[in-house]
């Protein structure tokens, strides 16, 4: 009688218990085949060696109740298992909703409101198009109108089809000019300048590593400085913000809370705007391309994109998250063909989220200072092609270091809570503050090329500049 009640009960458990074994090792295939994770694990080894045990796991219960079977057999009991498979199918069951709960495939997506983006897709190759990127959570057709005057905004674009991804891009801008805009979905005018002359050059700001969400960020310092450099006084083009914009980029939430903040800010100035680890955390990428650059305007899923500000100055993005990790073949090719169309002697800017050379510390063993891979990989290409200036955050600091000619500045200091103090200085560095949030202030001429670094409150910290031949 009591075999007769086990038999069928033990014969579902077992199929339970193999489907849970057989989920698990497609989950453990799905996150060991998103190279992001495997970065992510390479640089933190809590969260390695988290993995290495949901390996052992996966593999375990199999075994386990394959001991299990054979001894009750052993004994003439029914089939069967016992309390450890019990405990571990509960740990399979609750990694197995945890996991894609945390990763954000449970989660809807709220609304967001709109930023400028500028855009490498060019309708005349000196200037760069403006595009204009919100979400709504009701599928709809976007609407904008834009115009040289509040009350005259007499050009307007609209979206073919209905969605939740909205984007769309005003062209055909003349330089020193201000366009008005309003969206269907947003009836405040907005306004922004389209590259001012400053100087008799073009001016940009740039900074990285906001961290919106973290909880030890500083969102004042980061209000200060969006303040700043979208103060039309200060005749800055573009903000180019090097990612790590929240702390977690599979957290719709955190990203609503970013976007809300930083919008009535840039939507009066056009963002360069790159994807750092923390964006990418856990599946963030493809949010990131959902409400910071949408496909739509671009007609490709790159990452990296090179943008020409004028006939002599190029600034490129480039997609290194954590380090040489994303920098994949199909952007290898794409980034080194691009520097070979160049002229050497132009002004060329790089720009990414991971740094090359930088002073730091280390981080749960893992030294957080001078890349190794990224420098072998990029320095000699950067002397090659006559790369002038690059931009990076990722370790929180400012920070300049000049290693043959080429100038690296390191400005992970939109919020995001300070790194430890050096222990490891890299031989070029000339300038490093641990202790201030701000950004660099660039100033991009065909002659001269110079950079200040601000404190939030606008203040200059430590200028620099350097003549071109
Ligand atoms: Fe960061
Ligand atoms: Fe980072």
């Amino acid at each position: 009688m009591k075999q007769n009640k086990d038999k069928p009960h033990s014969g579902i458990t077992d199929r339970i218990v193999m489907l849970l074994s057989f989920a698990m090792i497609v989950l453990v295939i799905w996150i060991a085949l998103q190279r992001r994770n495997l970065a992510l694990f390479a640089w933190n080894p809590m969260y390695g060696n988290l993995f290495i045990g949901l390996v052992v796991l996966s593999l375990c219960i199999p075994f386990l109740v394959f001991l299990d079977r054979k001894r009750n057999k052993k004994k003439g009991k029914p089939r069967s298992i016992g309390v450890l498979s019990y405990c571990v199918v509960l740990l399979g069951l609750v990694i197995a909703i945890g996991f894609p709960a945390f990763e954000g495939s449970f989660s809807k997506s709220a609304d967001k409101k709109p930023q400028l983006m500028l855009l490498d897709v060019n309708s005349s190759r000196q200037s760069p198009d403006v595009g204009l990127v919100w979400y709504s959570e009701k599928p709809g057709r976007g609407k904008l109108s834009y115009g040289i005057a509040p009350d005259r905004l007499d050009t307007t674009v609209a979206e073919e089809k209905e969605g939740k991804t909205h984007a769309l891009a005003m062209t055909g801008l003349q330089r020193g000019e201000t366009y008005y805009y309003a969206t269907e979905a947003d009836t405040e005018i907005h306004s922004f300048s389209y590259f001012p002359e400053f100087e008799g050059g073009i001016r940009l700001s740039v900074s990285s590593d906001a961290h919106v969400g973290a909880g030890t960020n500083n969102l004042e310092a980061t209000r200060d400085i969006l303040a700043g450099v979208t103060d039309s006084s200060n005749r800055y083009s573009v903000f180019c913000n090097l990612g790590d914009v929240v702390e977690m980029g599979n957290s719709d939430t955190q990203i609503s809370e970013q976007i809300a903040f930083f919008s009535p800010f840039t939507t009066s100035i056009p963002l360069i705007q790159v994807l750092g680890n923390h964006d990418g955390w856990f599946g963030g990428h493809a949010l990131w391309r959902k409400f910071y650059y949408p496909e739509v305007l671009r007609g490709d899923k790159q990452l990296y994109h090179r943008f020409d500000l004028s006939d002599s100055i190029h600034v490129f993005s480039l997609d290194l998250e954590w380090g040489v990790e994303s920098y994949m073949a199909d952007q290898k090719k794409w980034f080194t063909a691009q520097l070979d169309s160049l002229d050497p002697d132009d002004v060329i800017v790089v720009m990414d989220h991971a740094y090359f050379f930088a002073s730091s510390t280390e981080y749960q063993g893992v030294p957080w200072y001078d890349n190794k891979e990224m420098i072998d990989t990029f320095h000699q290409l950067f002397i090659d092609h006559g790369v002038d200036l690059v931009f990076s955050g990722h370790d929180h600091q400012m920070e300049h270091i000049s290693q043959d000619g080429v100038d690296y500045f390191i400005v992970g200091a939109l919020g995001g809570e300070f790194d430890d103090e050096p222990t490891y200085l890299s031989a070029g560095s000339l300038f490093r503050d641990f202790a201030h949030h701000g950004y660099a202030d660039v100033l991009l001429k065909d002659s001269q090329v110079s950079v200040s670094f601000r404190k939030s409150d606008g203040s200059v910290l430590y200028s620099w500049e350097k003549d071109l031949p």
